[in-house]
């Protein structure tokens, strides 16, 4: 997704930018672009393709660009295809004044036939550089004001900032639905739409809220609503080290996240389950009431965190007995939703920034559902619109395949199933069993992640494979869904995830000895004993099966082609530990295939659009 980074100091800007850019990079983009105050006027230098494109073309301009003051840009196309044209910054007409923009303006045509009527022309495909030139018609000395005035006619999302040669140290920025921070540091001061930009240089900022524009100038910040009022909020200080968003010696951002995934359980469980197993969240303190007459759970949230949300479902259900929906985000908003009273509803998002499930919980909370997070990202749009919720502590997670968020995820998710289940029933036994299981996982994790030799040598048998099937039942149903968004997210294997009694119903039909079929079957309970004739239908049609069970069991002895080994725990843990394999099932498949996984063709980290 697009990245915003801007700065104004002392420093040389174009290393800055382009350094901020760079950690950007892993949201996900096709193009990229800088532009400078330069002497009286602004310069602009953009490209199609990776950050070494525009790095490319700076040293082809040969200039000797020192200004101090700039905004960069990382755009992930929506209007109009990714080319150089189309990059940001985007002039508006004559070159006086430079934009940069996240979001989607979604009046764009009528505005843009106004100011065709006015005398506007337009280099571009995209709705920024209609953006550009309306701010350009309200311009008349004062660039806030025409912002302002720009802004109150424009329907749709936007994280922006903005350059005019006439103020030639500030910069104005703005935003609704797309996230910008403003990073205070010593005499200089940065604008991101994301920590990782500028957590180098500064890590006191203020998070700007929807309907908020302000005015970067040497060494200052100001802010307001777009009515003018003054906001005066303090900064925040982040607890968030660059190492932290570094590859700390892995080859890949997800194989690093995959392999944290023992400490990250660690740190979502820290301080949340007390001695005697009961759980305490502080984040849902102040909501035990309305927890407590909860009658319905709604879980919103896309991909991974859907399928956390799924496995979330099977949890509270058992645990609580409250029912659960968990919802596509992006259908949910869109379908008039009926909300019964006492309706708690939890988005569940890794960045906090996912549009369609900012959109959703605030329909759910216009529609009267107390509205809950589960988020990862600090600070986030997300976190800060919902009215309490539960964080993951799970530190950045860059690569685009969300892995040690899920475990995360799921952890915070028995969690709140069993304060439901305690504020119920009390602190009962099979509250502490699962606690007591919980404590182990950590070491059951690493015991996964240490030896990969038989996970590496499946990913070498079937790595040339066009198409995989994941099949469970129960909890582990979601984490077939998971293992096969996984596979074709990154080595772009078509993957399907499927219950294993459905595929009776239709995707047996595919079954040949071309099909690898991965069969999750890591618990012996009665329910899931059923998936062994789930797994003779497949060996019956010369399926290739690759079985997941736990430690001890022999039942796929004679019905796998091949068997992968899990520790044993919880029943209802289980899908904690069985992702794990299909991580690095996928992880190794993509690396086998020479694909960057981190980096995945039309792939975003956090999708900011509808
Ligand atoms: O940041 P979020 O958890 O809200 O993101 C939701 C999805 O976009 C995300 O899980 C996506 O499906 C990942 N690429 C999955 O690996």
């Amino acid at each position: 997704m697009c990245g915003i980074i801007g700065y104004i100091g002392h420093r040389p800007a174009t290393p800055l930018l382009l350094d901020g850019l760079r950690r950007l990079e892993y949201r996900g983009y096709d193009s990229s672009g800088i532009a400078l105050m330069n002497g009286d006027g602004i310069k602009v230098m953009k490209r199609k393709g990776r950050l070494a494109e525009l790095e490319a073309l700076l040293s082809e301009d040969g200039q000797k660009l020192e200004s101090t003051v700039g905004i960069g840009h990382t755009r992930w196309a929506t209007h109009g295809v990714p080319n150089d044209i189309n990059a940001h910054p985007h002039f508006a007409m004559g070159e006086d004044l430079v934009l940069i923009h996240n979001g989607i303006i979604e009046n764009f045509s009528e505005l843009k036939e106004y100011l065709v009527g006015s005398g506007y022309s337009f280099q571009s495909d995209t709705d920024t550089e209609v953006l550009a030139n309306l701010i350009l018609e309200f311009y008349e000395g004062d660039l806030l004001a025409a912002v302002t005035r720009a802004l109150l006619r424009v329907e749709g999302t936007y994280g922006i900032v903005v350059m005019h040669k006439n103020h030639p140290r500030s910069m104005v920025v703005a935003r609704k639905g797309s996230p910008l921070v403003v990073g205070v540091g010593k005499d200089e001061i940065f604008v991101a739409s994301d920590l990782a930009a500028m957590v180098e240089h500064t890590r006191d900022v203020i998070f700007l809220d929807d309907n908020e524009i302000g005015i970067v100038e040497d060494g200052e910040f100001n802010h307001f609503n777009l009515d003018h009022s003054p906001i005066k909020r303090k900064t925040t200080h982040i607890d968030f080290s660059l190492e932290q968003i570094e590859k700390g010696g892995y080859s890949h951002f997800m194989y690093k996240e995959i392999m944290e995934q023992p400490q990250t359980l660690m740190d979502t469980m820290r301080g949340r389950i007390l001695d005697d197993g009961s759980i305490k969240l502080g984040g849902l303190i102040q909501h035990m009431d309305e927890l407590a007459k909860a009658e319905r759970i709604l879980f919103l949230a896309c991909g991974t965190s859907y399928h956390a949300g799924l496995v979330g479902e099977y949890l509270i259900e058992e645990l609580a007995g409250i029912p659960v929906e968990v919802e596509y985000a992006s259908e949910f908003r869109y379908r008039k939703p009926v909300i019964p009273p006492n309706t708690v509803a939890f988005a569940i998002s890794q960045s906090g920034e996912t549009l369609d499930t900012l959109e959703a919980l605030r329909e759910a909370q216009s529609r009267g559902a107390l509205a809950l997070a589960v988020v990862n990202s600090v600070g986030s749009t997300i976190a800060r619109e919902s009215v309490g919720g539960v964080y993951l502590h799970a530190g950045p997670e860059i690569g685009v395949a969300s892995t040690k968020a899920f475990t995360s995820q799921v952890t915070v998710l028995v969690l709140i199933a069993l304060l439901l289940r305690q504020q119920r029933m009390g602190l009962d036994e099979m509250s502490v069993e699962i606690t007591q299981a919980m404590r182990q996982l950590p070491e059951k994790a690493t015991r996964i992640l240490e030896d990969q030799s038989q996970i590496l040598d499946i990913a070498k048998m079937f790595c040339r494979a066009s198409n995989f099937l994941y099949l469970g039942r129960g909890t582990q149903y979601p984490v077939a869904l998971e293992g096969a968004l996984k596979l074709k997210e990154i080595s772009y294997i078509h993957a399907e995830g499927y219950p294993a009694a459905e595929m009776k119903h239709g995707p047996i039909a595919l079954i040949d000895r071309n099909m690898p079929v991965f069969v999750l079957a890591a618990e012996n309970s009665t329910s899931n004993r059923k998936i062994l004739s789930n797994t003779q239908e497949v060996r019956a049609r010369d399926g290739v099966v690759i079985a997941l069970v736990t430690e001890g069991d022999t039942r796929m002895d004679d019905l796998a082609n091949h068997t992968l080994y899990i520790p044993t725990t919880h029943r209802l843990l289980v899908p904690l530990l069985a992702v794990l394999p299909l991580q690095l099932l996928s992880y190794h498949v993509a690396d086998l295939l020479g694909l960057d996984m981190d980096k995945p063709r039309n792939l975003a980290k956090s999708v900011t659009v509808e």
